[in-house]
C-alpha cells in the first residue's frame, strides 16, 4: 500500500500458492524444526517430510495423530514421513525450511546443486543460521529463477547481505527476528540468568531442557530449584532434577 501498487483489486494480483494440501520439507527437526513442523500440519494442513540424522518420534506421532483425527471427521489426512535423501525431500516440496544448528556438516547445505534440486516455483526458508545457505548460488538462483521464493531471516555474514540479493524481489527479508518477542527474548535472558545462579548455589539441573515453562510462568521465588536449561549437562555430569 505504501508503495503505491494496489491500484484497485484484479483476481490475480499479488497471487501466491495454497499452502494447504502443499508438502513441506523440514531439514533439521529438532526443537524449532519440529515446532514448525506442527504449526503447518495443524495450521495449514501440510504434510511434512523431514531429514535429520535422527528420527523424530515424537514429531511423527503428533502429525500422524492429527492427520487420524482430521480422516476421522471424513477430512483429508496429513502425515509426516523421514526421509533418508535430502535430494530426495528438495524435489519433493513445495517449502523447503532449514532448521539445522551449523556445523561443518551444514555450512553451504544449501549450494548451486542443492537449489537446483528444488522445485523452480518452490519455496526456501532459512530462520537457522546463515551460512546454512550459499548466499552467492541464491542470489544466482533467485535471478535465473524468477517463480522461485526465499524468506531469509538470516545471512552469511551479517549484518551484510550479499551482493544482488536486496534487489531480488523473490526475496522476503527480515532482519534475524524470529525470536523477537519481548516473551521470547525476556525468557532467553531469565533462563540464562536461571542457569548461571542455579550453577553457583549448586543445584541439580532441571530433567526436561525443553520444557521451561516452569521456570518463565509466575513469581522467580517460586522457580524450581534447578538449572532450567544446560544442554550438555550429560556430557559436563551434571545431577539433574528428577521428575
Ligand atoms: N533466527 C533466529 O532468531 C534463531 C533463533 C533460535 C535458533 N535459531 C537457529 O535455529 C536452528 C535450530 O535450533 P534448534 O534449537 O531447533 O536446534 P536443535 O539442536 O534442537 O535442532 C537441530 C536439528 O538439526 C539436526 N541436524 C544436525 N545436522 C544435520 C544435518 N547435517 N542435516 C539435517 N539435520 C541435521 C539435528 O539432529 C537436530 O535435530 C539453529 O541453527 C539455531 O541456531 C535461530
Amino acid at each position: 500500500m505504501r508503495a503505491g501498487k494496489y491500484q484497485g483489486w484484479l483476481p490475480t494480483l499479488f497471487v501466491g500458492k495454497l499452502l494447504q494440501g502443499a508438502t513441506v520439507g523440514i531439514v533439521g527437526a529438532g526443537r524449532i524444526g519440529a515446532a514448525y513442523a506442527r504449526m503447518m500440519a495443524e495450521g495449514h494442513k501440510c504434510n511434512i517430510l523431514y531429514f535429520d540424522p535422527y528420527q523424530n518420534k515424537a514429531l511423527e506421532g503428533a502429525v500422524n495423530s492429527y492427520g487420524a483425527f482430521l480422516a476421522s471427521r471424513g477430512e483429508k489426512a496429513v502425515t509426516c514421513t523421514r526421509v533418508t535423501s535430502l535430494q530426495d525431500l528438495l524435489a519433493a516440496c513445495d517449502v523447503v525450511s532449514l532448521h539445522t544448528a551449523l556445523d561443518a556438516s551444514t555450512r553451504h547445505l544449501m549450494n548451486t546443486e542443492r537449489l537446483r534440486q528444488m522445485k523452480s516455483d518452490g519455496v526456501l526458508i532459512n530462520c537457522a543460521r546463515g551460512p546454512v545457505i550459499d548466499e552467492q548460488a541464491l542470489v544466482a538462483h533467485l535471478q535465473a529463477n524468477p517463480d522461485f521464493r526465499v524468506g531469509l531471516d538470516v545471512f552469511e555474514r551479517e549484518p551484510e547481505m550479499a551482493a544482488g540479493l536486496a534487489e531480488c524481489p523473490n526475496a522476503v527479508i527480515v532482519p534475524h527476528i524470529a525470536s523477537a518477542s519481548l516473551f521470547t527474548r525476556g525468557g532467553m535472558a531469565t533462563l540464562a540468568a536461571a542457569n548461571v545462579a542455579s550453577r553457583l548455589v549448586g543445584e541439580p539441573v532441571w530433567h526436561s531442557p525443553n520444557e521451561v515453562g516452569a521456570f518463565l510462568d509466575g513469581e522467580v521465588a517460586k522457580r524450581p530449584h534447578a538449572s532450567p536449561s544446560i544442554v550438555n549437562a550429560k556430557e559436563l555430569q551434571l545431577p539433574t532434577l528428577s521428575k
